[in-house]
């Protein structure tokens, strides 16, 4: 029972997101973390509860597309090509959280 009435408003679809793997992980150092985890560049910075709430209420799919068709300061699939759909989905959801 993840939800409890009223708390998982825009952000239930979220908890069901596997983690990166090893391989996403390293498209994530690669490119991602450039900027996410770069203060000032005006990215939102991994793990910013702030910035995040704010973004995931426009849902998975609307962030994949700010991904991969770019987004402001945000070149075209973020400095990672060979990124997948699946792939940003779950590197959004690392992004969204604070973990080590
Ligand atoms: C060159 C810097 C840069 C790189 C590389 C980059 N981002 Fe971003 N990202 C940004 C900036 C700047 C914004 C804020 C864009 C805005 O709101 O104008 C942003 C915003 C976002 C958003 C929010 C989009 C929205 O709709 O507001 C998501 C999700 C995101 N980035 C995911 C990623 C992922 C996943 C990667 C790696 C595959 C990545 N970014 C790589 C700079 C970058």
């Amino acid at each position: 029972m993840p939800c409890l009435v009223g708390a998982c408003s825009g952000s239930g679809e979220w908890e069901g997101l596997p983690p990166p793997d090893t391989r996403q992980i390293g498209l994530y150092q690669r490119a991602c973390v450039h900027c996410h985890e770069v203060p000032g560049s005006g990215a939102p910075q991994r793990g910013d509860r702030t910035a995040w709430s704010a973004l995931e209420r426009q849902g998975i799919a609307a962030l994949v597309r700010s991904v991969s068709e770019g987004k402001g300061a945000m070149p075209s699939r973020g400095w990672c090509p060979e990124c997948s759909d699946a792939d940003f989905r779950a590197l959004i959801a690392y992004l969204r959280k604070a973990q080590p």
